[in-house]
């Protein structure tokens, strides 16, 4: 752990007025249907409850819990469902809430799952988006910000299950020996 510095990105301020101006767009779009939001757990938790607290309609709210098999720092193509939704979607308006989108492949996997149960819509509104490291064709209709290729933690990102609790958002680099010494 020590052999990381946390450099901050965006302060509790940032993030809090980039969730409501999220918040107040999906208040519009989505006034009079039936929203379901679908938190990817763990990383979007603390996102999911602040933007939820934000919304000026009334919204159902369930959860997901994604495995993808891979190393620490990068997902792979393989994704399985661990935890499924319980509210019913069908022919409901569905807002998938994710933390962080990198590949790109755990939103298109859930997108596609969720689809299958037939919904009116399905979109996605993502806190951060590393564009650069797309791998498949996916947006986040509501987008909080775009990131550099750093790994992120903070405000529910993890480095290895730690870090979730940190209010504020940094980027991860490696302390040289140097530095250490
Ligand atoms: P994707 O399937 O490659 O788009 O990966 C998305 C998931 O990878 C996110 O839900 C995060 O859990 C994780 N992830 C991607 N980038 C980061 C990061 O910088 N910090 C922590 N987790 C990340
Ligand atoms: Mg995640």
């Amino acid at each position: 752990m020590d052999r990381y510095r946390l450099n901050p990105l965006l302060s509790r301020k940032e993030i809090a007025s980039t969730v409501k101006r999220l918040a107040d767009r999906i208040s519009r779009d989505y006034r009079g249907s039936e929203l379901v939001l679908v938190c990817i757990l763990k990383g979007a938790f603390v996102f999911l409850s602040d933007l939820m607290r934000k919304l000026d309609i009334p919204v159902q709210v369930d959860f997901v819990r994604l495995a993808s098999y891979g190393d620490q720092m990068k997902s792979s193509g393989m994704i399985e469902i661990t935890k499924d939704i319980e509210i019913p979607i069908e022919g409901k308006d569905v807002l998938i809430v994710e933390d962080i989108v990198d590949s790109g492949r755990t939103l298109q996997f859930l997108k596609n799952r969720l689809a299958l149960s037939n919904p009116r819509s399905v979109k996605i509104c993502a806190l951060l988006d590393k564009k650069a490291r797309r791998e498949v064709e996916i947006e986040a209709e509501y987008l909080g910000k775009e990131v550099d290729d750093f790994f992120v933690v903070g405000y529910g990102i993890d480095f290895n299950e730690t870090y979730r609790n940190l209010p504020e958002i940094y980027y991860v680099t490696p302390i040289d020996q140097d530095e250490r010494n």
